[in-house]
C-alpha cells in the first residue's frame, strides 16, 4: 500500500486519502512506498508463486490493500518474445520483443488505466474523464464498464476510427474535438472542473504510471527468466514509443523500487526515447540540452498515440534518458509503417505504427554505431495492429474464380 504522494518537482507531499491531480506547482505526483517495511515479504520468488495472472502479482507496490481491490480484466503478464534471426533481423543475437498487443483492449493502456480506476473509485470518484488520439480512451471506457461508472472521452477529429468505436462500444460518451490532444485536455480539465468528473489525463493522476511502471517490474523477471537465470536482470538498451511518456516513467520508476527492495544492483538499462519526425518534443528538448520541452508546433504522425506535442512529464523523461546515458531519436512515418510490416512477416507479431517506430529507431542506432546488434535490446511494442488496419491496406491481391478450368495456373503464378 502507498504511503505518500509526493510533487515530482519540488517535492512537497500530499495526502493519500483523497482524490489528487497534479501538484501545487502543476506537475505530476508520485506514489512511494514502504519497501523497507515489505522488503521481507514481497521477494522475487514469493511473486513466482502467485497464481495471480495480471499486473495486480505486484500489489504491494500498487495502489490497493490486496489484490483481491483491484479493478482488472486480466491486463500485463505480456510475453517477451525473442526475436528469429532473419531478414532485417539477422545481425541480432539478442532481440526481443514485448509484446503489449496481448493486454485487454489490445494495448499497454490497459494497465495504467486499471491501476488509475481502482483507485479512483476507492477514493469515491462517480465519474471518468479523460483526452486521448489513440488507445488510452478505450481502455478507460473498458474500464470504467467493468467499475460500472460513466466515462467520458475527448478525442481529437482525426483519431483512428477502432480507437472511437471501441469507446463508444464500451458505453462511453465520445466528444471529437477539432484539434489535437492538448486541445482536448484543454476541454477535459474544464469539463472536469464544471461536472465533477475525474481527471484521468496522463500523469495528471498518480495512478496510471503505477499501472505502467508494472512494465519494468515484468522485463525484469522476463529477461531473468530469457537468460534461465533465477536472480531479476534487466536488458542493456529499451526502446519505448514516447508520446506522454509515463511507460518510460514508470519503468525508471520501477527499477529504483527495485533496487530498494534488493531485487537488481545499480544497473540500468539505457533508455531510448523514439518519437515520429512530425512531432518529437521530447527529441528535440534532449538534443537541445534542455530541461523540459515545450509544444511542438504542427504536430502530426500516423502513430496516434505519439502525436502529443506537449506532455506534462516532460522533465521526468529528459531525466531519465540523461540518467541512463540514453537517447532520443525520431523516425518518419514511411520508416515507421516498414518497420510494422518487417515485425509482421519475420517476427509473426502484428504490431502497432508505435511498435514498428522502436524497430525502426532500432535500426537507425545500429548503422550509427550507437547500438551494437548483440547487446540485449528490448523493444517495446505497445499495441496491437488490428486496430490500424486502415494504413495497412493489403495490395497485390490475386483474385479467383473458383469454377475457371485454369485456377490451378492462377495459384501457381503465386507459389
Ligand atoms: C500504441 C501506443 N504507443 C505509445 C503511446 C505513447 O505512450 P506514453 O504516453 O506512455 O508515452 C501510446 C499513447 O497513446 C499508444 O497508444
Amino acid at each position: 500500500m502507498h504511503t505518500v504522494l509526493t510533487c515530482s518537482l519540488h517535492g512537497e507531499t500530499y495526502a493519500i486519502d483523497r482524490l489528487q491531480n497534479l501538484s501545487a506547482a502543476g506537475k505530476p505526483l508520485l506514489a512511494g512506498y514502504d519497501l523497507a517495511a515489505i522488503k521481507s515479504t514481497f521477494t522475487p520468488d514469493i511473486v513466482r508463486q502467485r497464481n495471480e495472472r495480471s499486473i495486480w502479482k505486484f500489489w504491494e507496490v500498487l495502489p490497493v490493500a490486496s489484490a483481491a481491490d483491484a479493478i482488472s480484466l486480466g491486463e500485463g503478464v505480456t510475453p517477451l518474445l525473442q526475436c528469429e534471426r532473419r531478414g532485417e533481423f539477422s545481425d541480432y543475437s539478442q532481440l526481443y520483443i514485448k509484446d503489449e498487443s496481448f493486454n485487454p483492449t489490445g494495448s499497454f493502456k490497459a494497465r495504467g488505466m486499471s491501476a488509475a480506476v481502482t483507485r479512483a473509485v476507492a477514493l469515491g470518484a462517480k465519474a471518468f474523464a479523460l483526452p486521448s488520439a489513440g488507445n488510452a480512451g478505450g481502455a478507460a471506457a473498458y474500464y470504467s464498464a467493468k467499475a460500472g461508472l460513466p466515462c467520458y472521452v475527448f478525442m481529437p477529429e482525426d483519431t483512428p476510427e477502432a480507437n472511437i468505436d471501441e469507446a463508444v462500444v464500451a458505453g462511453a460518451n465520445v466528444f471529437l474535438v477539432n484539434g489535437l490532444i492538448s486541445d482536448c485536455g484543454k476541454l477535459t480539465r474544464q469539463a472536469c472542473e464544471r461536472f465533477g468528473w475525474f481527471d484521468l489525463s496522463t500523469l495528471k493522476e498518480p495512478f496510471r504510471l503505477e499501472g505502467k511502471k508494472t512494465m519494468g517490474y515484468e522485463l525484469a523477471f522476463d529477461m531473468a527468466a530469457a537468460s534461465g537465470s533465477s536472480s531479476l536482470t534487466l536488458p542493456d538498451v529499451i526502446f519505448y514509443p514516447t508520446g506522454g511518456g509515463t511507460g518510460l516513467i514508470g519503468m525508471w520508476k520501477a527499477f529504483d523500487e527495485m533496487q530498494q527492495l534488493g531485487w537488481i544492483g545499480s544497473e540500468r538499462p539505457r533508455m531510448v526515447a523514439v518519437q515520429a519526425e512530425g512531432c518529437a518534443p521530447i527529441v528535440k528538448a534532449f538534443r537541445d540540452g534542455v530541461e523540459s520541452a515545450p509544444l511542438f508546433p504542427n504536430a502530426h504522425t500516423v502513430a496516434s498515440g505519439l502525436r502529443v506535442p506537449a506532455a506534462v512529464g516532460d522533465f521526468l523523461m529528459i531525466r531519465c534518458l540523461r540518467e541512463s546515458r540514453g537517447t532520443a531519436v525520431t523516425v518518419t512515418d514511411a520508416e515507421l509503417m516498414q518497420g510494422v510490416r518487417e515485425i509482421a512477416a519475420r517476427q509473426g507479431i502484428y504490431a502497432c505504427p508505435e511498435g514498428g517506430a522502436v524497430w525502426a529507431a532500432a535500426k537507425q542506432l545500429t548503422a550509427t554505431g550507437w547500438l551494437k546488434p548483440d547487446e540485449r535490446i528490448v523493444l517495446f511494442n505497445t499495441g496491437t495492429g488490428l486496430k490500424y488496419n486502415h494504413l495497412l491496406k493489403a495490395e497485390g491481391l490475386t483474385r479467383l474464380d473458383h469454377t475457371s478450368a485454369s485456377v490451378m495456373d492462377e495459384i501457381a503464378k503465386r507459389v
